[in-house]
C-alpha cells in the first residue's frame, strides 16, 4: 500500500488529501476561500496567495489526522505545480517541498489538468483507458483522449473564455453573485432551457467557444431591464440562467461526443468545477447510453479543486517518471503532454 499526501493551492482553494494507491480517498479537506473573494467578483490573486499561507498548515494536519496516519506513514508529497496563479502555486509547492526535505520524502509536482483528469479515476478502479475525456474548469476546457497513463492527446480547447469563466461572468451580470457556476445551476433548475434561444457556437468544431453566448445572455439580460422587466424578475431570470446553461452544456457534449467519435474511446469522464454541473452531468449519462458508451461523473467534491486528484496523479507519476527534482519550481502557463 502506497499512501502519497497531495497539496493543491493553484487558485482559490487551500485543499490537502491522502490518497491510497491512486485510487482510495482516505482523507480530502478543502477549506475554499469563496467568501473572502466574493466581495470582488473574482479571485484576487495576492488575497490567494495570502490566505494559503495562513490555512496550508492547518489544512495538511486535518487531512493527516482524518486519514488517521502521520508523515512517517506516508510514502510521497506531492503538490500541484502549475497552471494556475504564480503565488498561490508556490505556497502548495514551497510546503510540499520543505516537507520532503524535512522527513526525506519524494517530492512530486502535478499538473492541475492532468490531476482534473484523474478526480475520474478516484474511487473507479477498473476504470481503464483509453478514455475522451472533458476537462472544464474556470480557467479551462478542453477535450482530451487519454490513450494510456500520462498519453494525452488534446482534440480541442476554448478559443477565448473557458466555460467556468463563461458561467462565473454571466451570473455576475444577472447579479447571481460568485462564483456563478453553481447560482445559475440552482437557478437554472426552475427555468425553461427552451425559452431564449443563445447561439451554439463553433458546431462541427473540434474548438470551443463562449465569449459570443456571453454578450448574447448580457445584451438580453440588459435589453429586459430597458423594457422594465423587474416586475416579475425571477421567473424571467431562471428561464435565462436555464437557457444559457443548456447552450454552454449542448455545446460541451457535441465536442465531448465528437472527441469520443473520432478517437473511438469507449468510456467518457468529466473534470474540473464544470463537472459539478447538475444538466451537463445528465446529458453526458443520457448521451453515453444513448451511444452504447460508459460514462465515469467524479463525486461532486472530486469535481472543483481539491487535494485527492493531485494525490491521485502524483501516484501514476511517480510510477512512471519517479520524483520531481526539489529544484524544479512552479508554471503557471504549464501545457498537459
Ligand atoms: O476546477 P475549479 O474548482 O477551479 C479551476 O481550476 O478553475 O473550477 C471552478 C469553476 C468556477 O468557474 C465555477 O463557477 C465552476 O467551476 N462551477 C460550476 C459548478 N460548480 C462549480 N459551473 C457550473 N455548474 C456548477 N454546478
Ligand atoms: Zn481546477
Amino acid at each position: 500500500m502506497t499512501l502519497i499526501l497531495g497539496l493543491e493551492t493553484s487558485c482559490d482553494e487551500t485543499a490537502a488529501a491522502v490518497v491510497e494507491d491512486g485510487r482510495f480517498v482516505r482523507s480530502s479537506v478543502v477549506s475554499s476561500q469563496v467568501d473572502l473573494h466574493a466581495r470582488f467578483g473574482g479571485v484576487v490573486p495576492e488575497v490567494a496567495s495570502r490566505a494559503h499561507v495562513e490555512l496550508i498548515t492547518p489544512v495538511i494536519a486535518d487531512a493527516l489526522v482524518e486519514a488517521g496516519v502521520d508523515f512517517r506513514d506516508l510514502d510521497a508529497v506531492a503538490a500541484c505545480h502549475g497552471p494556475g496563479l504564480a503565488g498561490a502555486l508556490l505556497v502548495g509547492v514551497s510546503a510540499a517541498k520543505a516537507l520532503a526535505l524535512a522527513t526525506g520524502l519524494p517530492y512530486v509536482g502535478v499538473n492541475h489538468l492532468e490531476a482534473h483528469l484523474y478526480a475520474a479515476w478516484l474511487e473507479e478502479p477498473d476504470l481503464e483507458p483509453p478514455l475522451a475525456v472533458l476537462i472544464v474548469s474556470g480557467g479551462h476546457t478542453m477535450t482530451v483522449v487519454m490513450e494510456g497513463h500520462g498519453r494525452y492527446r488534446v482534440v480541442g480547447q476554448t478559443v477565448d473564455d473557458a466555460a467556468g469563466e463563461a458561467f462565473d461572468k454571466v451570473a455576475r451580470h444577472l447579479g447571481l453573485g460568485y462564483p456563478g457556476g453553481p447560482a445559475i445551476d440552482r437557478l437554472a433548475a426552475e427555468g425553461d432551457p427552451g425559452a431564449i434561444r443563445f447561439p451554439r457556437a463553433m458546431a462541427g468544431e473540434a474548438d470551443f467557444s463562449f465569449a459570443g453566448l456571453k454578450t448574447a445572455v448580457v445584451n438580453h439580460h440588459r435589453g429586459r431591464l430597458r423594457a422594465g422587466a423587474d416586475a416579475e424578475p425571477d421567473t424571467a431570470l431562471a428561464d435565462v440562467a436555464a437557457s444559457f446553461q443548456e447552450a454552454v452544456v449542448d455545446q460541451l457534449v457535441a465536442k465531448l461526443l465528437a472527441a469520443a467519435d473520432a478517437s473511438g474511446a469507449p468510456t467518457l469522464a468529466l473534470g474540473g468545477g464544470v463537472a459539478a454541473n447538475s444538466r451537463l452531468r445528465a446529458r453526458v449519462a443520457e448521451v453515453a447510453q444513448a451511444t452504447g458508451r460508459r460514462a465515469f461523473l467524479p463525486p461532486l467534491a472530486l469535481c472543483t479543486d481539491n487535494g485527492a486528484m493531485i494525490a491521485a496523479t502524483a501516484w501514476w507519476r511517480l510510477r512512471a517518471d519517479g520524483p520531481t527534482p526539489l529544484d524544479a519550481g512552479a508554471d503557471p502557463n504549464l501545457a498537459l503532454t
